[in-house]
């Protein structure tokens, strides 16, 4: 087991920051969204090759990947071409209460990790904020996060993250590589469809 001195510094979580209800809220938030905004295929540049989760956004920007645009941020959800829905308040409330960053996020990824979906480890570095915190939080199934250093291929820990949970990458840890090595699928029903439902609030602009 890590000691919490072994995480980079800026690296906080937050275990069962949000209620049981303020959960059901957040994903009621997520259905509402993907009404007008629905999930998305994201693709690696250059190869095609498809995420394992499939995508949305909340905010003024979208964070999108094609294979021909690559990593980007966008106005417009890239089949409907209409802006994407507005960031909830319960989450602008959470970025104000757990950083002391002066402007709003204008992002927030709505991630959705379906029955084997993870994340490869990935540093985030599409943002022209680069020293902005990001914040994340975790709906549904648990997933193991793993969080290394600056450099690839490193040493890394682990955290199990759980429904409700809120991470925070500052500082030096947000330089740090991370991702998610494992969802535990099934184990929870708060998603309608199964899954785990990941929200990463980013500042993109200076
Ligand atoms: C990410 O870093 O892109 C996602 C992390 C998560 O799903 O908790
Ligand atoms: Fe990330």
């Amino acid at each position: 087991m890590a000691k919490p001195s072994d995480f980079p510094d800026g690296f906080a979580h937050y275990p069962l920051y949000f209620s049981p209800a303020e959960q059901e809220t957040l994903i009621a938030e997520v259905r509402t969204a993907t009404e007008t905004a629905p999930f998305f295929q994201p693709r690696m540049p250059r190869t095609g090759t498809p995420l394992s989760v499939v995508m949305s956004n909340f905010g003024p920007l979208g964070w999108v990947t094609d294979k021909e645009g690559g990593y980007r941020y966008e106005a417009q959800h890239p089949k409907t071409g209409a802006p994407w829905p507005p960031l909830p308040d319960i989450l602008t409330k959470l970025w104000q209460d757990v950083t002391d960053w002066p402007d709003l996020p204008e992002a927030c990824l709505i991630n959705w990790y379906k029955d084997g979906a993870k994340m490869g480890m990935h540093v985030d570095r599409d943002e022209l904020a680069v020293n902005a915190p990001v914040v994340s939080v975790s709906l549904g199934d648990p997933a193991m996060f793993r969080i290394g250093g600056p450099q690839r291929g490193g040493k890394t820990q682990g955290v199990k993250l759980l429904s409700g949970d809120v991470v925070v990458l500052a500082k030096e840890a947000r330089r740090c590589y991370h991702g998610i090595s494992k969802v535990d699928y099934g184990q929870s029903a708060l998603v309608p469809k199964g899954g785990r439902i990941n929200l990463t609030m980013r500042r993109v602009n200076l």
